[in-house]
């Protein structure tokens, strides 16, 4: 195994240099501290690997994205978000058997328990559907107590990985119709995965909602290009969580709170509520690219920029194709689309944008589609979330896989007071000083 020599005042040490099987390098430094008491410092972790993983690959600066090898626009194309979900979290395509077990089981396990039904009883119809989803998911370990003890249950497991994928369409669904006072609808067994979710969604007791084979599709692919990511801040989040030995459904609900973030998966709300400001306020594109630039100004260009793709998100680009074809067969003069894609037009050929790199990312484009299936705007982080699900899933999983087994808890530098005593209250009123700076 290659090495590098660390060089410190007048000692050294070897470490060992790893390389992926895509070629990418890192120096392993696991043995740092105790060889030598020295730590490393990564604010945001912009240039520390956090662990071996075999899921999924991204090339930033190459704009690839791959799910166990598998290029994204293969599966976007021609693969079902089920199947996608099984090869995230198995390693492989399912095979027949393999993919009418896991359909039967997603199916059998799409209702929620009825007495949770009273927990959206206790949501006002305003309550965002993040805050409700993160309630929910974490409530399922309630209902369905597989906790995990020091013996890592696969049969367990595969209930659990079933049982959240199932049922997070029905808590997002029925958030939803709490949010508008519409009575719930169940699930029915002869609906495949997103064509049920819709059905839960827009149907009602007076009008049962029909299925557009176009509309369905569209959130199938939108379900496959969200499906996992490597280690994002919410997966990040997962893993950690998940390193204290908590069960599957509290590691989720954590994912679910780092998602909602504006800067992380809650960007897809904050791109069309960017929009639709545009749209209102009649602001020029000029305006918004001068604004986005101003460090002063609070306007981010939501949806432009990411940490590790330095050209355009492969799946942006999917997402955009699609934005095209459903508004030719639906929506002629859609205007937040035009002001999208004028935005996007400027910002590649604005300066500040080429030299740092900001293109835009999967949320630009992701909000747009959502608007066009009918799904409300606070509910876009959650539709983030059910996509992300399964590699939220297959990430926990390929941790609980890794030996050595390891809670995850990161170091830091103190850069607070050194020793110093403690001051009476009457000393503190008599001398301001007397704690010292
Ligand atoms: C997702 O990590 C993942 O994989 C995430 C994700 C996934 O699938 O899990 O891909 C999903 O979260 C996509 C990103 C969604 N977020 C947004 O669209 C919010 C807007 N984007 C930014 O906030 C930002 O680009 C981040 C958060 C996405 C990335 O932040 P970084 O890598 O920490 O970069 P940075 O904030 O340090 O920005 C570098 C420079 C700064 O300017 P300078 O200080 O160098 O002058 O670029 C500027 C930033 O001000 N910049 C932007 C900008 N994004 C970065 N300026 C204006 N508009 C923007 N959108």
């Amino acid at each position: 195994m290659e090495k590098i020599t660390l060089k410190y005042g007048d000692n050294s040490l070897e470490l060992p240099l790893l390389e992926g099987t895509q070629g990418e390098r890192a120096i392993d430094i696991s043995n740092l501290r105790y060889s030598t008491g020295l730590i490393t410092l990564d604010v945001g972790y912009q240039n520390t690997g956090s662990c071996l993983s075999s899921i999924t690959y991204i090339d930033g600066d190459n704009g690839i994205l791959r799910y166990r090898g598998i290029p994204i626009e293969e599966l976007a194309e021609k693969a079902t978000f089920t199947e996608t979900a099984f090869l995230l979290i198995y390693g492989h395509l399912p095979n027949e058997s393999e993919r009418a077990v896991f359909s039967q089981r997603l199916t059998e396990n799409s209702m929620i328990h009825e007495e949770m039904l009273r927990f959206f009883d206790g949501f006002p119809p305003s309550a965002h559907p993040m805050a409700m989803l993160s309630t929910m998911v974490n409530a399922l370990s309630v209902y369905y107590p597989s906790f995990f003890t020091e013996s890592f249950e696969s049969v367990t497991f595969d209930m659990m990985a079933v049982r959240l994928i199932s049922k997070i369409r029905t808590i997002a669904a029925y958030s939803y119709k709490h949010s508008i006072g519409e009575p719930y609808v169940y699930p029915k067994h002869d609906l495949r995965y997103c064509a049920n979710f819709l059905h839960m969604m827009f149907s009602s007791p007076v009008k049962p909602y029909q299925v557009d084979p176009d509309i369905e599709r569209a959130l199938n692919m939108l379900l496959i290009l969200h499906a996992d990511h490597e280690q994002n801040c919410s997966t990040s989040t997962v893993r950690l969580v998940g390193s204290s030995r908590v069960n599957l459904y509290a590691s989720i609900c954590a994912g679910i709170c780092a998602l909602w973030g504006p800067l992380h998966g809650g960007a897809n709300q904050r791109v069309i509520e960017m929009l639709e400001e545009i749209h209102t306020r009649g602001l020029s594109i000029e305006q918004c690219i001068a604004m986005a630039k101003d460090r002063n100004n609070p306007f981010r260009l939501y949806g432009f920029g990411h940490r590790i793709y330095k050209n355009y998100d492969p799946r942006a680009k999917i997402l955009k194709r699609m934005c095209e074809t459903l508004i030719s067969k639906y929506w002629y003069d859609e205007p937040l689309t035009k002001i999208a894609m004028e935005l996007e037009r400027a910002g590649l050929n604005d300066e500040y944008f080429i030299e740092r790199k900001l293109y835009p990312n999967v949320d630009f484009y992701s909000g747009l589609l959502y608007r066009m299936i009918g799904i409300p705007t606070d509910m876009f982080t959650v539709m983030f979330a059910i996509g992300r699900l399964p590699g939220w899933i297959a990430q926990w999983k390929e941790m609980h896989d890794t030996r050595p087994f390891k809670i995850g808890r990161p170091r830091q530098i103190y850069t607070g007071h050194t020793i110093r005593r403690y001051v009476p209250m009457e000393e503190r009123q008599s001398d301001p000083e007397a704690q010292g700076d």
